[in-house]
């Protein structure tokens, strides 16, 4: 294992807000890709979202020592061992598996009283994500919702491939096929994967997680594909495939598409259920906004207009600013991460992202109609970039990963490098986040001498200052002073990875 300089900032609003943990490691990759064969003409969505209309099954039966349940921990054929925490001590361990345990802990406990759920271990709101909620049988459902989030949770309902997935015609199949016939997610495929980690992390039209959850205690949800794929204290049952460059530059770009995606898709169902006046669904939903637009320092004009060049009007907090920020960086680097992919035009992402803050509280219906353009546009591109992983595209370029965070470096200052782009938190810390998968992917040691300094200036400058009693933890620091340092160090960011002179 490589030394990182280990990114996202940990900030938690209190006690009980968690936004990001604090370090990531890097596992290396081995052997050669491993992708299916290309499909005809590519279509309008990517496969692998929706539900999938079969039953799932409980973990149990994956576990057999001739399946997935035996062999060390780490190695193909322990998949179980190693997801369930039993098995081994869990210093490290896999966070889904106690995910249906958590909702007994004292935070649930709290929440539920806030929200007026009684039991949130037997509420659909909870079950949505920490658990797998799918059978009618209750002894096999309060099986399987036991086991948290389980095999099926990413993998698919498991009643229909099973028996299949075994036989030798199942390596024969297309990942199209796998899903639309056996509701099988072909996780090897990172548009399939990362559309299947979004549903829980993100949201989507049953999964709701919004400020009413947050303001009670749940931890904010900031996905991040490549963060969260490289957590620590997440030990894997798998080993990434193919090299590394290219597995996390993909990751990247294809973690930007989709979590975006994923917060369209959100907003859609939202401004759908409050189209009809449901009582549940408040609007707008504050969820969707920049935290530290509202949650600020009040009384420090200087921040407010003049250190950024956004073109947000002045009170009005950004929307999806966490997943929007370097979607368009994402886009232009298309053909860096799949050589021979064109740019997508994300032309109704930018009428959705208009529409959201150019007036306080615009109408559902007509909120619930662009997130539905910007959806469809985004899926297109999704679906090319699915495509290309299922035909193998070749490798990127040694020089992809240092281009992409100049790029980002870049697109966190103003045109003309006097102030910041976007002063907002997220803004900032989303440009970073990308920042360091790249340096991750350029495998440390060709970033390490040139652009580790600046880009650990970045991430100090981004932490949280410590928490004081009865003070949520954010970037409450944010002034003008420390603004300037932020832009600062993404400067000297930028001129690092710049193309040395002569070139
Ligand atoms: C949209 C999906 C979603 C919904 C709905 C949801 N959660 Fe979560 N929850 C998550 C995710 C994802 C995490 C992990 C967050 C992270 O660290 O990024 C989490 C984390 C938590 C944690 C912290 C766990 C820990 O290990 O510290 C608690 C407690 C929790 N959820 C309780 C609840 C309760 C109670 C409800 C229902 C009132 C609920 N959740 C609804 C997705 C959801
Ligand atoms: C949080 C999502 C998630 C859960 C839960 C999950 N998996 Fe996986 N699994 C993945 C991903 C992502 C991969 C990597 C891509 C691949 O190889 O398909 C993977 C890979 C695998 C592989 C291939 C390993 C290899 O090295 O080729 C097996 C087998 C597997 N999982 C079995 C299981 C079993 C059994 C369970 C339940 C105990 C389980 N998975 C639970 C996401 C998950
Ligand atoms: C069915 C819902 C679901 C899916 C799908 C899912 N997760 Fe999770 N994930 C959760 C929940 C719930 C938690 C919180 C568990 C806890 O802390 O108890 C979590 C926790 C995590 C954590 C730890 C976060 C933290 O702050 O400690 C990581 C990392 C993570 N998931 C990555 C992934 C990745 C990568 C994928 C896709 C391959 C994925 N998850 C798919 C529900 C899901
Ligand atoms: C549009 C402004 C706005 C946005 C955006 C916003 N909040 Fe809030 N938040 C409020 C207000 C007002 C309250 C107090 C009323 C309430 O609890 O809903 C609050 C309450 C809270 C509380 C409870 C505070 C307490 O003292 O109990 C937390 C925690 C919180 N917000 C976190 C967040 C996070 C995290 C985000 C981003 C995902 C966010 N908020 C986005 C306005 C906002």
């Amino acid at each position: 294992m490589r030394a990182v300089p280990l990114i996202a900032v940990a900030l938690a609003a209190g006690v009980v807000v968690g936004v990001l943990n604090t370090a990531r490691s890097h596992q290396p990759p081995a052997s050669s890709p491993d992708l299916a064969a290309a499909p005809a003409a590519v279509p309008d969505t990517p496969y692998g979202v929706g539900k999938a209309p079969f039953a799932h099954r409980a973990s149990t039966s994956c576990s057999a020592s001739a399946c997935h349940g035996a062999g060390a921990v780490g190695k193909v054929g322990s998949e179980h061992s190693t997801w369930a925490r039993e098995a081994v001590p869990a210093e490290t361990s896999d966070p889904h598996a106690k995910a249906y345990s958590v909702l007994f802990n004292p935070v649930s406990v709290q929440m539920g009283k806030a929200l007026g759920i009684k039991e949130p271990h037997k509420d659909a709101r909870c079950l949505a994500c920490h658990a797998v909620d799918s059978a009618k049988e209750p002894e096999t459902r309060d099986q399987i919702l036991s086991e948290g989030v389980g095999c099926g949770g990413c993998h698919g309902p498991a009643d229909k491939w099973i028996a299949e997935h075994t036989l030798p015609s199942w390596q024969t199949r297309s990942n199209q096929s796998k899903w639309t016939e056996f509701g099988f997610v072909p996780t090897k495929n990172l548009v399939a994967r990362t559309l299947n980690c979004a549903t829980c992390h993100v949201g989507d039209g049953e999964r709701d997680m919004n400020h009413d959850f947050i303001a009670a205690g749940h931890p904010r949800l900031a996905f991040e594909s490549a963060r969260f794929h490289f957590q620590p204290d997440y030990r894997k049952h798998w080993t990434e495939k193919g090299d590394a460059r290219s597995f996390e530059v993909r990751l990247w770009v294809i973690g930007q598409a989709v979590t975006l995606r994923a917060a369209a898709n959100l907003l859609h169902a939202r401004a759908t259920r409050a189209e009809k006046n449901d009582k549940d669904t408040p609007w707008p939903e504050f969820s969707g906004f920049s935290c530290y637009a509202c949650h600020q320092k009040i009384g420090d004009p200087a921040i407010r207009g003049s250190a950024c060049e956004t073109k947000r009007p002045a009170g009005m907090p950004g929307w999806e600013v966490w997943s929007n920020t370097a979607v368009d960086i994402a886009a232009r680097s298309c053909g860096l991460a799949f050589p021979g992919l064109s740019s997508p035009k994300l032309l109704e992402v930018e009428k959705l992202r208009t529409l959201m803050e150019s007036k306080r509280s615009p109408a559902p219906a007509t909120v619930a109609k662009q997130a539905k353009n910007a959806m469809a546009e985004l899926d297109r591109w999704l679906a090319e970039l699915q495509a290309a992983e299922d035909r193998g595209a070749s490798s990127v370029s040694p020089d992809a990963p240092r281009v992409i965070a100049n790029r980002l470096a870049t697109n966190a200052l103003s045109k003309d490098g006097k102030k910041l782009a976007d002063h907002d938190w997220d803004a900032l810390a989303a440009n970073y986040l990308g920042a360091a998968a790249m340096y991750h992917a350029d495998g440390g040691a060709n970033a390490a001498k040139t652009w580790s300094e600046p880009l650990l200036r970045v991430r100090d400058s981004l932490r949280f200052p410590p928490v004081k009693a009865g003070v949520f933890n954010s970037p409450a620091d944010l002034d003008q002073k420390k603004l300037n340092l932020i832009r600062d160090n993404f400067e000297f960011l930028r001129t690092r990875t710049g193309l040395p002179e002569g070139k």
